[in-house]
């Protein structure tokens, strides 16, 4: 059992995390600044801002994942927090895993990241930022972080939820797609692909992609 702390965790990405981890009987702590509307048995919900409560209790996690948008009031301040996660989870020893967009992936190799192109305009500062957090972990994480930066299919997110498969794929930093040329995957299984990474580390330092 591992101590799992999900920065986000009522969010879209965070709950389907922490319902993951907590089927599998790991210990969970879930952080957001609003109180959670369904509480999940067997989670802890520690409610304040990211800063403040990592001081708190990233000391003592086996994993810190971060999970949350850049949206509403967070709009351009993900990579400072996300900074100060990597350096407090680096502190602690903990594995370190950061959530972000497709737009971070590339579509062939050797191409320029989707997020360094032409990005629909209702994507685009999402998008950015999201390659924002993505740079700040490649090139200034604490040496001996062990991160992983995840990003998921271009069909992902709330507003496409899907259903669990028990399947994915992972890819490295150029985007999968399926046999009809989509890409997406469901809040599930993407819940899935980031806990199993937490139960059986086996990218370091590296970015990679779920889709199926
Ligand atoms: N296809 C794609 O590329 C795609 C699609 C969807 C999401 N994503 C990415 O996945 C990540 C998660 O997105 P999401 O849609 O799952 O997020 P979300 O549903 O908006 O959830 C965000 C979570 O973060 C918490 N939060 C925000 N600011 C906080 C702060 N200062 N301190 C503590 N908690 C805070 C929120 O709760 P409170 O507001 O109560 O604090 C909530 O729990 C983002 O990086 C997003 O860009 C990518």
């Amino acid at each position: 059992m591992a101590s799992i702390l999900v920065f986000g965790g009522t969010g879209y990405t965070g709950d389907h995390i922490i319902r993951e981890a907590a089927a599998r009987g790991h210990e969970v702590i879930s952080v957001s600044r609003s109180e959670p509307k369904e509480p999940l048995e067997g989670v802890r919900y520690e409610t304040g801002s990211a800063e403040e409560v990592a001081r708190r209790v990233v000391p003592g996690a086996d994993a810190v994942v971060a999970a949350m948008s850049p949206r509403g009031d967070m709009a351009g301040r993900l990579v400072r927090v996300y900074g100060e996660l990597a350096r407090a989870a680096a502190e602690a020893g903990a594995r370190y895993v950061q959530i972000g967009g497709f737009s971070s992936l590339r579509p062939a190799p050797g191409e320029p990241r989707f997020a360094e192109g032409k990005i629909d305009e209702q994507f685009r500062a999402e998008a950015l930022e999201g390659e924002a957090t993505r740079v700040m972990l490649a090139q200034n994480a604490p040496p001996e972080l062990d991160w992983v930066f995840v990003s998921p299919a271009a069909s992902y997110g709330a507003w496409a939820a899907g259903e669990r498969t028990g399947t994915y794929r992972v890819g490295g930093d150029v985007a999968l797609f399926d046999a009809e040329g989509g890409s997406n995957i469901s809040g599930a299984d993407f819940a899935s692909a980031v806990v199993d990474e937490i139960d059986n580390p086996s990218h370091h330092r590296e970015h990679i992609g779920v889709a199926y």
